[in-house]
């Protein structure tokens, strides 16, 4: 049994600003290490850019997280099949090369397993913890305590996949485990099903990270337990919860216990404190029990929104008529500054034009049909591309990339994932001449000469001049290359 528990610090209270600024930040540390192998128009990141963004940000790179398929996570993945198939039966067992002593439990069967099994905590890359246990176990939600017994010693752990992170693991609240003891609290509620904690933590609310951090991870950790599965969630909003309702349904039968708040002593046969983390926004099939991968991940999705739409066509929703072109607007930063010159252009080419802007208070399920409606939806890149979740399959995002080198980040987030969700992906990327910054900034300024020496100057820098104050007007020769190229590529009808 593996352990890699390290002890933590007490979360403090961190502001707003600070978290989004570092919700950001990351999104640029996470990509550092890609950005060189990536081609881009400007002197690529060096050795001296990667050491500054290693210093000044005290990060960890993300190198482990995107390639991490490690022999060793091979393994302990497959002892997670055996747990799977021990409770719902999914996915095929792969006991062989299982190492531990767990006595299968009938999932539903109560009372738990051999009193003797030890939690196993473990990192399932540099972005999450998981806890496991079996047998007697008593969660004291108000106190943060976990009882679990025949464990050793004391652990703590928190259950939100964002490990590598420090500003958003300050947020998240850190729960213990503990030996059973006759000092230890009586159960008041019973439960017969398996226990899953999870945390919505510090970044809840911006698009990108519910996905990254938390949903996809959590389908790819309890879709085997085939409802059968009590989630327990620390840092309980409900605007948040009830925006995401209808997928925790495909998840689990049982109403979502707020453990932060819960006076009661819940005991469990059988407790998973943390989510797997494979990559972002995905999952790899060859890891993950049941072998799902981020298709069914986006089919769940779809069927706890109801959407129909399966495919994407060239001749749009009714198969006969206009493929539908979605523009994914903002209002504050990295603005399209002609979307009516573009959406004119786009309808001239015989698209079904639809522009919206999604936001925090956005209906889901409305916004969800709007996004699966759409064949090529075209945007800036930020967290509202992260609706790409709901296109049909085939259908293709575009991502207009803004100048400044930023190619590194636009591919760890929305490129790469795009691919395994069958979404056909597209570059955008600005010239000059499109960018609002051509007139902020003198011709021969750094920030239009040489981006790369901007992203030296760390995160604020790079964000200040590329991300906060840039807007975007596109070309329309130009796009409409891109929007050919787009119709082409689309499934036929
Ligand atoms: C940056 O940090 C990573 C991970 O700690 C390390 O592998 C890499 O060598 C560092 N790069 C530089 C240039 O210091
Ligand atoms: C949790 O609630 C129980 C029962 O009301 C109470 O005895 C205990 O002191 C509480 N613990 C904390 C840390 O608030
Ligand atoms: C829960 O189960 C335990 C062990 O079977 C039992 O002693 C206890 O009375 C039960 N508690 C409740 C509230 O049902």
């Amino acid at each position: 049994m593996k352990a890699s528990m390290r002890s933590r610090q007490e979360p403090r209270r961190v502001s707003n600003g600070v978290i989004i600024a570092a919700m950001l930040l990351s999104l640029c540390v996470l990509s550092i290490v890609k950005a060189r192998y990536c081609s881009t128009p400007f002197v690529k990141p060096d050795d001296q850019l990667q050491e500054q963004m290693n210093s000044s940000i005290r990060m960890e790179t993300d190198e482990p997280a995107t390639k991490a398929a490690g022999g060793v996570e091979q393994e302990e993945e497959e002892e997670e099949e055996e747990s799977s198939a021990a409770v719902g039966g999914a996915g095929e067992p792969a006991v062989s090369t299982t190492t531990t002593t767990t006595v299968p439990v009938s999932g539903n069967g109560g009372g738990g397993g051999g009193g003797k099994k030890k939690p196993t905590c473990r990192m399932t890359s540099k972005r999450s913890e998981r806890c496991e246990a079996r047998g007697d176990i008593r969660v004291e939600g108000n106190a943060s305590t976990i009882y679990i017994a025949g464990i050793d010693k004391e652990r703590k752990t928190k259950p939100y996949a964002r490990y590598h992170d420090p500003v958003a693991m300050a947020v998240v609240r850190e729960f213990t485990l503990k030996p059973v003891t006759d000092s230890s609290p009586e159960c008041t509620k019973n439960h017969t099903v398996p226990a899953f904690m999870f945390s919505n933590g510090g970044f809840s609310g911006n698009l990108y990270h519910d996905y990254t951090d938390v949903l996809v991870p959590l389908f790819l950790s309890t879709h085997q337990f085939k409802r059968e599965v009590r989630f327990l969630l620390s840092g309980l909003k409900p605007w948040w919860v009830n925006k995401f309702t209808p997928f925790f349904k495909q998840l689990t039968k049982y109403e979502i216990i707020d453990i932060d708040n819960d006076m009661d002593v819940h005991c469990f046969p059988r407790i998973v404190v943390g989510a797997t983390f494979h990559k972002d926004m995905g999952i790899d099939p060859a890891k993950s029990p049941g072998h799902v991968s981020v298709v069914d991940f986006k089919r769940a999705l779809r069927k706890a929104f109801g959407l129909e739409r399966v495919a994407a066509s060239r001749g749009g929703v009714t198969g006969n008529g206009k493929p539908r072109l979605l523009i994914i607007s903002r209002k504050n930063s990295r603005r399209f500054l002609n979307e009516r010159e573009m959406a004119q252009t786009a309808a001239a080419m015989g698209f079904d034009v639809r522009i919206a802007e999604p936001d925090q208070h956005t209906d889901m399920s409305t916004f969800a049909q709007l996004v699966n409606s759409a064949d090529v939806m075209i945007g800036v890149h930020g967290a509202g591309l992260t609706n790409m979740v709901f296109l049909p399959r085939g259908a293709i995002l575009i991502q207009v990339v803004p100048f400044g080198g930023l190619e590194w980040l636009t591919t760890v987030t929305f490129k790469n994932p795009a691919k395994d969700m069958e979404v056909t992906y597209m570059d955008y990327n600005v010239k000059l001449e499109e960018s609002s910054l051509i007139d902020q900034y003198p011709r021969n300024h750094q920030v239009l000469t040489d981006p790369y020496a901007v992203h030296k100057q760390g995160w604020d820098a790079l964000k200040t001049a590329y991300l906060d104050k840039q807007n975007i007007k596109m070309d329309m020769d130009r796009f409409k290359t891109t929007l050919q190229e787009a119709l082409d590529k689309l499934p036929p009808v």
